[in-house]
């Protein structure tokens, strides 16, 4: 075993939630509750493992510049960040969720340029572009389904569940971009370097993933 600890990176909120249970079936669990602290890196059960707890959009840079080993991220995220210099060995099922373009109830179309909202700037340029359509895209930090309502945007683009935020604010989806849900990232040289032990642990939790089905 290499001295220093493998350190995984989950954020907290349902990727942390979903994902315990699935690495409680690698041997990992965490000792303590981190919804009780003000750490940001914790023990588990296994010596050679250690969690650190951070914000979903920092997984993947975490990851891909070794601050991580291994990440849990959505692949909403993923798609906003980029795949550079990052493995994704597993799907596990987890946060699903869909990415959707969402306009008013009932909104006219829009001749020319669409104003669009959201925290996916590159994810939106590349779909509005691929589809030869015109849009000016506004990037935001949250509360999205605000933005049509006071007239920021015409359209946004965001993560939908349920549907609930968006009919409670009078919104509707109109175009879907992608299904989602939440990916192992593995950095690239801790592939390489620490194969044995991260393949394993790949290998326990695929078969969690898989008992699920
Ligand atoms: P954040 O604080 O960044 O919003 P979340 O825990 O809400 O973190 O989201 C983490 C991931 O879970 C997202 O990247 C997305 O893949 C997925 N997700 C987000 N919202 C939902 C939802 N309402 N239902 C299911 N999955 C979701
Ligand atoms: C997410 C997302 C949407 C909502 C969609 O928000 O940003 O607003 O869920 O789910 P629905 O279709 O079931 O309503 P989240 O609950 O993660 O809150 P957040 O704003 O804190 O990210
Ligand atoms: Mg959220």
């Amino acid at each position: 075993m290499s001295q220093k600890p493998l350190i995984i990176a989950l954020s907290k909120g349902r990727i942390l939630k979903d994902t315990l249970p699935l690495l409680k079936e690698a041997g990992i669990e965490m000792t303590e509750d981190p919804s009780a602290s003000r750490k940001l890196i914790f023990d588990t059960t296994r010596e050679d493992v250690k969690i650190i707890v951070i914000r979903a959009t920092d997984v993947p840079p975490y990851v891909q510049h070794g601050g991580a080993d291994i990440g849990v991220a959505g692949k909403d995220v993923l798609m906003e960040h980029g795949a550079e210099g990052l493995f994704e060995p597993l799907d596990l099922e987890i946060a699903r969720c869909k990415l959707m373009v969402a306009a008013l109830k009932d909104a006219p179309p829009v001749s020319g340029r669409l104003r669009v909202a959201t925290k996916f700037v590159n994810v939106a340029k590349s779909y509005f572009a691929q589809q030869g359509r015109q849009a000016e895209v506004i990037k935001l930090y949250g509360a999205m389904e605000l933005a049509p309502l006071v007239g920021l945007a015409d359209r946004i683009v965001d993560i939908v569940d349920t549907g609930n935020t968006l009919r409670a604010n009078g919104l509707e989806p109109t175009e879907m971009i992608a299904t989602i849900s939440s990916r192992v990232v593995v950095n690239r040289a801790s592939m390489k370097t620490r194969h044995s032990q991260i393949q394993e642990i790949l290998d326990q939790v695929a078969k969690a993933v898989a008992a699920r089905r």
